[in-house]
């Protein structure tokens, strides 16, 4: 993938209720995911992408954020000194991966308030938003067609993907228009995470986002929503309601394979499918689920 100027931002100052005691004092970005944190996956997803500049809005912990993409030149030697090329590549590769920088968030005040936390850093330009939550299989490139699309039509553009009705209180929902595109729908309006009755439709908004820089204004504005956060739905809800602040908001459907890290049960589910599709884990695995695992379950 050829470079891309934009910036990519990670919110990552959650508190991470879902996975306590596990993040009491570790981000819930840092858990691993096989032998992965979940951000590295995020960041490695926005390299793929072109993208060499990341900014990661921190919360508390950030120490083991910070020091996961930065040197650790005492294990580099140990494993140098061991022969180790394998391991040693292992522990430089994420601190080789992109230029990242940190911000605090300071007040945990919502997605919309880290997002605009990140205003100094992107200056006038159009950037990118990936949320640690959501993990998007590398075989199914989903930013770049995001960049695309949003270079192409000078718009904002979120990454939406079908849900089962029962599902779309956990998301941001759209209600859209079909465009000439078989995979690119046009945003009339955004709710964040209504009943599956007040749904306007069953897509979700999943954490992918190209903003233009006009959303860092809204933001200022944007009053608290939603569980009294300061919502980045409401703000591009705002924009997808008057194009003429800035350009369309279209969304790009991905139909591609998705990992939810947001909750517990979602988070082994998507650990084990990731595991089974490695050469270096997955044969075993699969056979021990089948020979050990399944006969105990029936
Ligand atoms: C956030 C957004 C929501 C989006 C979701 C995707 O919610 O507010 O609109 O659908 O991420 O993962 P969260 O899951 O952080 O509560």
């Amino acid at each position: 993938m050829s470079h891309r100027s934009i910036k990519a931002v990670i919110p990552a100052a959650g508190l991470g209720t879902r996975f306590l005691p596990a993040t009491k004092a570790m981000p819930k970005e840092m858990l691993p995911v096989v032998d992965k944190p979940a951000i590295q996956y995020v960041v490695e997803e926005a390299v793929a992408a072109g993208i060499d500049d990341v900014l990661v809005i921190i919360g508390r912990n950030k120490n083991a954020l910070a020091n996961h993409f930065d040197r650790v030149t005492e294990l580099e030697h140990t494993l140098e000194q061991k022969g180790d090329t394998s391991k040693l590549e292992r522990v430089m590769h994420s601190s080789s991966l992109a230029d990242i920088h940190f911000v605090r968030q300071g007040d945990p005040k919502g997605l919309g308030h880290a997002v605009l936390r990140a205003k100094k850093h992107v200056g006038n330009e159009t950037f990118a938003v990936l949320l640690g939550d959501d993990l998007i299989d590398a075989r199914d490139p989903l930013l770049s067609r995001m960049i695309d699309v949003s270079q192409a039509q000078s718009a904002t553009v979120v990454a939406l993907m079908e849900v089962d009705s029962s599902q779309i209180h956990l998301y941001g929902c759209a209600d859209v228009v079909p465009t000439g595109e078989p995979d690119v729908v046009r945003i009339k309006a955004l709710v964040e995470k209504p009943s599956a009755a007040e749904a306007p439709s069953n897509l979700a908004i999943i954490g992918r986002y190209v903003l233009k820089p006009e959303i860092f204004e809204v933001l200022e504005t944007t009053e608290p929503g939603k569980g009294g956060e300061i919502q980045l739905t409401d703000a591009l809800q705002e924009l997808a309601g008057d194009e003429q602040i800035a350009g369309p908001v279209l969304g790009v459907v991905f139909r591609g394979r998705r990992y939810d890290t947001g909750d517990r049960l979602d988070y082994l589910k998507s650990t084990i499918q990731l595991a089974l599709d490695r050469d270096d884990l997955g044969p075993e695995l699969a056979a021990w689920i089948k020979d050990e695992l399944t006969p105990t379950l029936v």
